[in-house]
């Protein structure tokens, strides 16, 4: 690392950011399929090109889709066969899932912050998003799912950056059994990790839909005009935390519904019943993907 960073541990967060110049960059595959994702001339061969440029990428696909939880007439050994056979948003999702966990080569400093807990985290608050979007007609499902894989990108810059306070942090969390989110206010660090977020979100270029979702993740009530928005994902978060796809993957007995989604019990039932079978799927693309 370039910096020392013993020396930058009393300054301000701030300044101290400003010193790192070895940020995560955002992997080439994933940012180039987020540029792709809302173009109407996308295409199945343009989703192929991109891939097929990664070899590691291309041979975790063709493992996954010829994996026995998918049980295929027969074997898929292009990229092209991939998509045709499990449909462009399957294939997209799955390719933005695999390259993710470029992302997450950093130390994490506990057990509580695990690439592996950060993968099935950031990939089930994803999918939830996805699928509250579809009960509520919200048509830019997209961008909902890629807001859903980072809006916790910011623990990766605490974990890196702040591997003290951070410890300190979930020391808090874990004593009074409490989000995060909360024992952060308690610590009383200058910054948190949504404001990190925004802060590694400015410097990758993503767009205000995204830096707003990540800024106010915990806080849809103080978003201002994006508040219906900023929900949906606070509500995903909420059903991962229900199911244990949270950070220490215990199970949380209450689901808290910002007053801006209009969604009934059926719904939200429904909603849970989905996102129990994702998180088995979500299973099986780690191990396939990333044990073996
Ligand atoms: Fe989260
Ligand atoms: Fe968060």
């Amino acid at each position: 690392m370039a910096n020392d960073l013993n020396s930058l541990k009393w300054m301000f967060p701030e300044d101290k950011l400003k010193k790192i110049n070895n940020l995560p960059t955002l992997p080439k595959t994933f940012n180039e399929i987020l540029s792709q994702i809302n173009k109407e001339n996308t295409s199945v061969n343009k989703l192929e090109e991109i891939i097929i440029k990664d070899p590691l990428l291309t041979a975790k696909i063709l493992r996954y889709v010829n994996s026995p939880i998918y049980a295929q007439a027969g074997p898929i050994n292009n990229v092209k066969k991939a998509i045709t056979v499990y449909g462009f948003n399957a294939m997209k999702t799955l390719v933005l899932g695999l390259s993710l966990n470029n992302i997450l080569v950093t130390s994490f400093s506990n057990e509580f912050f695990s690439p592996k807990s950060f993968w099935h985290h950031s990939m089930g608050v994803a999918q939830a998003c996805r699928y509250i979007c579809e009960m509520l007609n919200e048509p830019a499902q997209e961008d909902f799912f890629t807001a859903g894989l980072l809006h916790d990108i910011g623990l990766l810059l605490m974990c890196m950056y702040f591997k003290e306070e951070t410890d300190e942090i979930i020391k808090i969390k874990q004593a009074k059994d409490i989000d995060f989110n909360q024992a952060e206010d308690i610590y009383l660090l200058r910054i948190k990790h949504a404001d990190l977020g925004v802060f590694i979100a400015k410097k990758w270029g993503l767009s205000d839909f995204h830096i707003k979702l990540i800024e106010y993740h915990h806080d849809p009530l103080k978003a201002g005009e994006y508040s219906y928005k900023v929900s949906i994902l606070f509500f995903a978060e909420q059903i991962c935390e229900k199911l244990g796809l949270g950070w220490n993957f215990k199970e949380s007995n209450k689901i808290l519904l910002p007053k801006y989604l209009p969604l009934d019990r059926k719904k939200i039932m429904r909603l849970i019943e989905i996102m129990k079978e994702e998180k088995n799927m979500l299973e099986e693309i780690w191990k396939i993907s990333f044990e073996s």
